[in-house]
């Protein structure tokens, strides 16, 4: 008996002119698909025209060997700490692998060597609390890693030496305190860069640099003070950016500059009491909207004339404002409490 079971689904075909043989034939498939079932112990296989997918579930056994032709496999939720040095041996074709919800804490620099077609790894939720340097020799075409929710405090650049095509890196839900310089020099294809909830204090200056092409930027849930001029200069084409939920006191007048592309911005839950004059004209092109929009609620607004160009920006843009009930005043004691929209209304 194979480790999995099998996906049945053949059409009934032609009439047989022996029913009794078709009867027959009907009760050994019967049996067979049940024993099948009733198996608890089976991953499920999959077989389609691309090659096999293999899922596999508690209460069902770590697979013992894969078909030669798995191009999709996920063993998902069994806590396992550690995986079997032969796991992915002879699924050459695999593309895409699923190990969330275990609780690996390390893996062996030679792990991913069998899968050099790999496009999609997904770790989340293990333990890892590092990364063997030279996992990712032979994953030149790894495009998706997703190393959220571990127990990552830091990281070494080498770590992700290899990669080469890497389109969405998600480190969100770790506890990284700082990156390493150079730490993306090398992802000229990264689209989507999740670092949110961690406990970063700074970036480096260099993080961004191109040639990366970020479309969507997560950093919420940090503990970031400050936004510089530079983090956001070499990425114009960002359209998605998350800053809720830090520390923010201050946001440097230049750092929106040149996102012409910007579809969201979140800057909620912050602390910012104001914004220097010129943040928010230089934010999007004179005549276009933010397609889904931006918040910046839940921060101690100082309502003071200080803020008028936000006020004047709020006025523009107010149809693409998130929680507007949210967004108040903290001070002067005159409009303490007052909406920034009714405020800027009135001005
Ligand atoms: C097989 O691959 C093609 C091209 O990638 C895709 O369009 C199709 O949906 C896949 N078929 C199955 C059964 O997965
Ligand atoms: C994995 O751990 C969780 C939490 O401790 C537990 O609820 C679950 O039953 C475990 N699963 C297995 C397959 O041991
Ligand atoms: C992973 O860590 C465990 C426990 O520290 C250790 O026994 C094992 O050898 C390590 N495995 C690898 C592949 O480094
Ligand atoms: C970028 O790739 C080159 C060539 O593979 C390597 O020598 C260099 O260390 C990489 N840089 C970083 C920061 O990973
Ligand atoms: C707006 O906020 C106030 C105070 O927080 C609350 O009492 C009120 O119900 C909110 N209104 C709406 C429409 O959510």
């Amino acid at each position: 008996m194979s480790s999995w079971s099998r996906e049945r689904n053949q059409s009934p075909g032609v009439l047989d002119p022996h029913p009794s043989r078709t009867l027959l034939f009907l009760v050994v498939i019967v049996a067979l698909v049940q024993g099948v079932i009733l198996n608890p112990k089976a991953c499920q296989l999959y077989p389609s025209s691309n090659g096999s997918s293999v899922v596999c579930q508690p209460p069902a056994e770590f697979p013992r060997y894969l078909p030669a032709d798995t191009v999709y496999l996920s063993v998902e939720f069994f806590n396992l700490t550690q995986l079997p040095d032969t796991t992915l041996q002879g699924a050459s074709n695999l593309r895409e692998l699923h190990l969330s919800n275990n609780r690996l804490e390390n893996l062996s620099a030679e792990f991913l060597f069998p899968v050099p077609r790999l496009t999609v790894l997904d770790l989340t939720h293990n333990a890892l609390i590092r990364l063997p340097p030279g996992l990712f020799q032979a994953s030149a075409v790894l495009a998706t890693l997703v190393l959220k929710e571990n127990q990552l405090e830091v990281l070494e650049a080498s770590w992700l030496h290899g990669l080469r095509d890497l389109w969405h890196l998600d480190l969100s839900g770790n506890q990284l305190r700082t990156l390493p310089p150079g730490l993306l020099a090398n992802f000229t294809a990264l689209h989507i860069l999740d670092l949110g909830n961690n406990q970063l204090e700074t970036l480096p200056s260099d993080l961004l640099m191109g040639p990366l092409r970020l479309k969507r930027l997560h950093l919420e849930g940090n503990r970031l003070r400050t936004l510089g001029d530079d983090l956001l200069r070499p990425q114009p084409g960002l359209c998605y950016l998350f800053l809720q939920n830090n520390k923010l006191v201050s946001v440097a007048v230049r750092a929106f500059r040149g996102l012409q592309q910007l579809e969201m911005l979140d800057l909620s839950n912050n602390r910012l009491a104001s914004t220097p004059a010129g943040l928010w004209a230089s934010l999007g092109g004179p005549t276009r909207d933010m397609k889904v929009g931006f918040d910046i609620s839940g921060n101690p607004w100082m309502c003071t004339p200080e803020l008028e160009d936000l006020y004047r920006w709020l006025m523009a843009n107010k149809d693409r404002m998130f929680s507007l009930n949210d967004t108040r005043c903290a001070g002067p004691e005159a409009l303490r409490g007052q909406t920034l929209l009714a405020v800027a209304e009135s001005q």
